[in-house]
């Protein structure tokens, strides 16, 4: 955790509060829902920081509670959470430790597969049970979970991703399972904000109010300046107020962007920043990435490519199928816009957001083509 990084802009993972910005109300939420024995719900658009901030949190729980985290996002059925599970239980402890002894002759007791990977050496555990053995074996995990005399924190990241198990009625199977445990507090997020936001707040879904919904905001722009600034410093550079004001309106302060715009411009640039390294670093990112917006085009039917083009010159659209807008990207009749938009926000090539004042709006998921688009 404590190795210095090139750039202190990392772009994947967590490395620690030295290069982790702000978020200060949230994780303060988050560790006093936990203390409290309350779940917590994460949700925002996707790459704005959502699993960066639950390892943030981690970090700063990790004397009170266990700390155990998952990503399902790559788990097709109960099989693969299973794995992912026992697998993050056994990583989030030392063997050799009190609970460590304890945890893993558990797991050791249920039969896995273990492997080791081959450069870092950590294990990682496979059941194969088939349904009603999967359902049984995480029941008793988390009733293990249960018994330990530590509090236990589990964090399931793109929890959404249960809802495409095969499983008939998992997610009321699940909260059946979670509502009996006392010892194990949890922290869910998802991405696909429609989906979670139903599983949570909808009165007809076995997760209906059981758990604190936070949806996660950009990072205020005034804060994310002074970190900026404060990071170049650190190490004997100095990048302007006005300089980082135009890098944050080009990101759209959607942190993956911010992150990656500048994790490049540091290692670029000299000592003075100046407004040519910072746009020609932004215009290669463009370039590199053009490969990836000829294909959107060729996934797209001429219409939905000439909308997602419209969206990308327009920043925020409130009303795509009004006559202005419609006229102004001759776009042909509104029915054809609404079939193209529905199309583009199931691929999440768009996504639908909420304004401060309740109003809604459509946008361009990715930053780096709404610019590209700008440019060509
Ligand atoms: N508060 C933060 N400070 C600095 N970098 C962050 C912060 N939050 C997220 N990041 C970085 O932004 C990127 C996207 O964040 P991530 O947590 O993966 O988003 P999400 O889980 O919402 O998709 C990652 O590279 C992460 O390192
Ligand atoms: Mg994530």
């Amino acid at each position: 955790m404590k190795k210095r990084l090139y750039s202190p802009f990392p772009t994947s993972g967590y490395y620690g509060p030295e290069y982790f910005c702000d978020r200060e109300n949230e994780s303060e939420l988050l560790m006093q829902n936990a203390r409290g024995g309350n779940s917590t719900t994460l949700i925002s658009l996707r790459r704005l920081g959502k699993t960066a901030l639950i390892k943030h949190v981690n970090h700063l729980l990790k004397a009170e509670f266990l700390c155990i985290y998952i990503d399902i996002l790559p788990a097709e059925n109960l099989d693969h959470m299973m794995n992912f599970l026992a697998t993050s239980i056994a990583n989030s402890v030392e063997e050799k430790s009190t609970t460590g002894k304890k945890i893993w002759n558990y797991l050791r007791s249920l039969r896995p597969v273990i492997s080791y990977d081959n450069y870092s050496g950590t294990p990682s555990l496979s059941f194969s049970m088939g349904q009603e053995g999967s359902k049984n074996q995480l029941a008793g995990l988390f009733r293990f979970l249960e018994e330990q005399s530590v509090p236990v924190l589990l964090a399931i990241d793109e929890f959404q991703q249960i809802l495409n198990f095969p499983e008939k009625n998992i997610d009321a199977w699940f909260r059946s399972l979670m509502q009996e445990l006392n010892n194990v507090v949890f922290i869910y997020s998802g991405s696909e904000q429609h989906l979670v936001n139903e599983m949570f707040s909808s009165p007809s879904k076995p997760f209906y109010r059981s758990s604190q919904i936070v949806n996660l905001h950009k990072i205020d722009d005034a804060i994310y300046t002074d970190f900026i600034i404060q990071k170049f410093s650190e190490r004997g550079k100095t990048i302007t107020e006005e300089i980082v004001n135009g890098i944050l309106k080009w990101t759209d302060t959607h942190t993956y962007y911010v992150q990656l715009l500048l994790n490049r411009l540091f290692l670029v640039s000299g000592k003075k920043i100046s407004e040519e390294e910072w746009k020609n670093e932004a215009y290669k990112l463009l370039k590199e990435q053009e490969y990836v917006f000829f294909g959107y085009r060729d996934l797209l039917s001429p219409q939905q490519w000439k909308l997602l083009k419209a969206c990308a010159l327009d920043n925020k659209v409130y009303e795509p199928t009004s006559s202005e807008f419609v006229n102004s990207h001759t776009l042909g009749s509104p029915s054809t816009v609404l079939r193209s938009l529905h199309s583009l926000l199931s691929k999440e090539i768009l996504y639908k957001h909420y304004d401060s004042d309740g109003k809604h709006y459509y946008a361009v998921y990715d930053v780096l083509f709404k610019r590209w688009i700008g440019m060509v």
